[in-house]
């Protein structure tokens, strides 16, 4: 089961061929990523525009690259799946047209992937992880908790009512001059720092409910960034994430306690899992909850190609492939919900993912 999986929802161009028939460990025969870096540093952020360019000039590139590495052709796959959203409308149109195109001219399945999908199988790519589990999805985009039940079939436990927690790393760095992307260059910051020297609030913590909220947060670092107290750089750093994954901390155990039936694990994915600190943190929560804890590898945590290629084949691996011909005409979508029934998730912050 060879499947090729392309990823262009936000500023990474990527594209990865997977073997779904190989055992844990060897499946991945090549996994291609750009990223918008220089764009990113030089416009302190995303800039859709800019993005969507960047993957027209990028994604056949880096396409062939990936079959190259991995040693196919196009006429080898069994499938070809692309993020069809959610994500920045300009780059997912780059990277599911140019999918389409393909498999149309090979006549080989498309399969249409939720971008979130892709972050929520991951763990069940690098390891045997079954159905049900916790998955703490952390990213730019993103701060949910879900009940991963099968393919498909997602429910919400908890969300941000505000920000996501890579967002509130991005800003943090940007209000203190770091470079982009936030997340690396604050826990970098961060070890060198007393996690204890600059008070922060917690948010949330020891409040009933599952929900997250960050927004306070980014506020007070605002004022401890600006204040006169003298406080060292990299001691706002380490107690801002602290603080931040305190209440992550503190949430995700709300959300573990309010599922009902035993889970086989606590999965986390999306660009801040690739954080060492929280890394730590979520084993000691497994330990204290009798939870396996599962974080994949750091190049599989940040927006890839071989997460897309994996959810790919494991709806391939479900279905017949006549009916994957229909999904070339599913259309790309900037918002996305992975469980469509909660409260509120039409209008979820999905602009990015
Ligand atoms: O999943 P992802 O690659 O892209 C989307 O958001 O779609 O996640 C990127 C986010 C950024 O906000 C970035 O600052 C954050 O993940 N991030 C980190 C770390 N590495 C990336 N946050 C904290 N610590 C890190 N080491
Ligand atoms: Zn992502």
């Amino acid at each position: 089961m060879l499947v090729l999986g392309i990823e262009s929802s936000c500023d990474e161009t990527a594209a990865a061929v997977v073997d779904a028939s190989r055992p844990v460990g060897k499946r991945i025969l090549s996994n291609v990523v750009f990223s918008q870096w220089d764009a990113v540093r030089k416009y302190g952020g995303v800039v859709p525009e800019v993005a969507a360019r960047a993957h027209v000039e990028k994604i056949d590139p880096v396409t062939a690259q990936a079959l190259d590495q991995a040693g196919v052709s196009v006429a080898d796959l069994d499938g070809i799946a692309a993020t069809t959203g959610p994500g920045l409308i300009g780059g997912v149109i780059v990277g599911a047209s140019y999918a389409k195109a393909l498999a149309l001219g090979a006549q080989k399945p498309f399969v249409s992937i939720n971008h979130l999908e892709g972050h929520a199988l991951t763990p069940r790519l690098v390891d045997d992880v079954a159905f049900p589990f916790l998955l703490l999805l952390v990213s730019g985009g993103h701060c949910q908790t879900l009940l991963v039940r099968g393919v498909g079939d997602y429910q919400r436990i908890g969300t941000t009512i505000d920000d996501a927690i890579g967002e509130s790393f991005d800003k943090t760095a940007k209000m203190m001059g770091l470079s982009m992307p936030g997340g690396p260059a604050v826990e970098q910051l961060a070890a060198q720092g007393d996690d204890r020297a600059v008070p922060l609030p917690v948010p949330f913590k020891g409040r009933a409910g599952t929900d997250f909220s960050f927004s306070g947060l980014k506020t007070a670092v605002r004022r401890a960034v600006e204040s006169d107290a003298g406080h060292r750089p990299e001691d706002i750093a380490a107690s801002f994430q602290r603080v931040a994954f305190d209440s992550l901390i503190d949430r995700t155990r709300q959300a573990v306690q309010a599922t009902d039936g035993p889970l086989t694990a606590l999965v986390v994915a999306g660009g801040v899992a690739a954080n060492q600190t929280l890394s730590v943190k979520l084993q000691a929560l497994g330990t204290e909850l009798g939870l396996r804890v599962v974080v994949p590898p750091l190049a599989l945590c940040t927006d890839n190609g071989a997460m897309i290629a994996w959810a790919g084949a494991e709806r391939l691996q479900l279905g017949q492939p006549e009916e994957w011909q229909a999904q070339l005409g599913v259309a790309p979508r900037p918002r996305w919900p992975l469980d469509p029934d909660a409260p509120g998730s039409t209008g979820a912050g999905a602009a990015k993912a």
